[in-house]
């Protein structure tokens, strides 16, 4: 059986580590089976890539696109027309697509159009708010998968609701989980709160990227004023991503994001060191998915500045509260905090989600041994 999975931007690389691993296991045990990983290069600079790579032990990709930044229409269409060629030369049996990005529906689309078949990791979550990028992707990426692979349950209910049928179904828990528990020891250890001269939980940890936050001026600005309001008592770090970072030179708001404001801005960090700050930073004010669930594991705060979520099980059972971007509302959930409140792990949120996947697929396309 050949196979191939797909990455292209950073939240995929945390998805990915673990199903290689795991295929790894059965490929070492003589199992008829060959993987290849494609790199889009939706994401390229060193820090938003390379680096997360080597940490996560990722082998380095069989095939990097190399398609980089550019409009939707422009970085989806390059996608469509270089995974084709890939597909094209190594026809594989199975392609795997994670998450919501722009490279998991442009390669589920050159897949099923060309009669390969595909896994969608992380499918059947929904915000309903068709503003998302993601959300068109994760509508549309599902619509034409052939196994849903989901990480909790409100996920059943969105796909029947769209008309999948329930075999294609299967409840397998979180990968990017897997990720986390599988380098937490390894991250406590890091020394970037020392680094940055922070003190455990004194300092709330601050990622926003999504467009409808910082692509526009009043957002960001009246993000910022929030920040300088909660810096007065504890210091906030911001790992800015790329797209942020342009946006506050861009609308001259660096005075404000700044460490007169007691708000430290740092690149965006490597995952061990990111996890390392977040687990014991006092809270997390974030417009991230991925971190919406790294909380509720880790049982920090987490305050989520949209107006909706896709992943309510980090709000029913997690640390996770929405908070939208009123700043009033922001502020006074803030101040309600009670870190004594014990909150619950989803279900199938341990570490297993991998084995689940690779043991379903190595079943369904009756690999075994040569
Ligand atoms: C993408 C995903 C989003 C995911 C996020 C995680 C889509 C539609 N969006 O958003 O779902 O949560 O990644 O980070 O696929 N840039 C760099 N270096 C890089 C990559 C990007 O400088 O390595 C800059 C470019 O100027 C680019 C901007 O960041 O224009 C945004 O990158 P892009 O891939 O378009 O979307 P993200 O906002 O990162």
């Amino acid at each position: 059986m050949k196979i191939i999975s797909v990455v292209g931007a950073r939240p995929n690389f945390m998805k990915i580590a673990p199903i290689i691993k795991e295929f790894s296991k059965y490929i070492k045990k003589g199992y008829n089976l060959e993987h290849s990983l494609v790199h889009t290069g939706q994401h390229y600079s060193p820090i938003m890539s390379e680096m997360l790579f080597q940490q996560l032990g990722l082998p380095e990709p069989d095939i990097n696109l190399g398609i980089g930044s550019g409009s939707h229409g422009e970085q989806t269409g390059k996608i469509i027309i270089e995974f084709e060629k890939v597909l094209q030369e190594y026809n594989p049996d199975l392609i795997i697509v994670v998450g919501d990005v722009n490279s998991t529906i442009a390669c589920a689309l050159d897949a099923k159009k060309l009669g390969i078949k595909v896994a969608h990791i992380e499918a059947g979550l929904r915000s309903f708010d068709m503003d998302m990028p993601e959300e068109i992707n994760r509508i549309l990426t599902d619509a034409i998968s052939d196994f849903l692979f989901i990480t909790e349950k409100s996920a059943i209910t969105n796909l029947s609701n769209e008309g999948v049928s329930q075999e294609k179904i299967h409840f397998v828990g979180n990968v990017m989980i897997d990720t986390l528990l599988s380098h937490l020891e390894k991250a406590k250890e890091k020394n970037m709160t020392k680094e940055l001269g922070l003190i455990s939980n004194e300092y709330v940890v601050v990622t926003l990227h999504r467009p409808s936050n910082v692509d526009n001026e009043c957002s960001l600005e009246s993000i910022g004023n929030v920040l300088a309001e909660i810096s007065k008592n504890k210091t906030i770090v911001f790992p800015v991503h790329p797209r942020t970072r342009n946006k506050i030179n861009e609308y001259n708001l660096d005075g404000l994001f700044s460490k007169e404001n007691n708000i430290l801005l740092t690149d965006p960090l490597p995952y061990l060191e990111f996890i390392n700050i977040i687990s014991s930073s006092y809270a997390v004010l974030t417009d991230s998915g991925g971190l919406q669930e790294e909380t509720t594991v880790m049982g920090i705060p987490c305050l989520t500045l949209r107006e909706n979520t896709e992943r309510p099980s980090t709000i029913n059972d997690g640390t996770n509260i929405l908070v939208g971007l009123s700043p009033s509302n922001i502020l006074n959930t803030y101040n309600q905090i009670d870190k004594s409140i014990k909150r619950k792990i989803p279900e199938k949120w341990d570490g297993k989600s991998a084995g689940r996947i690779v043991k379903i697929i190595l079943e369904k396309f009756s690999v075994t041994t040569t």
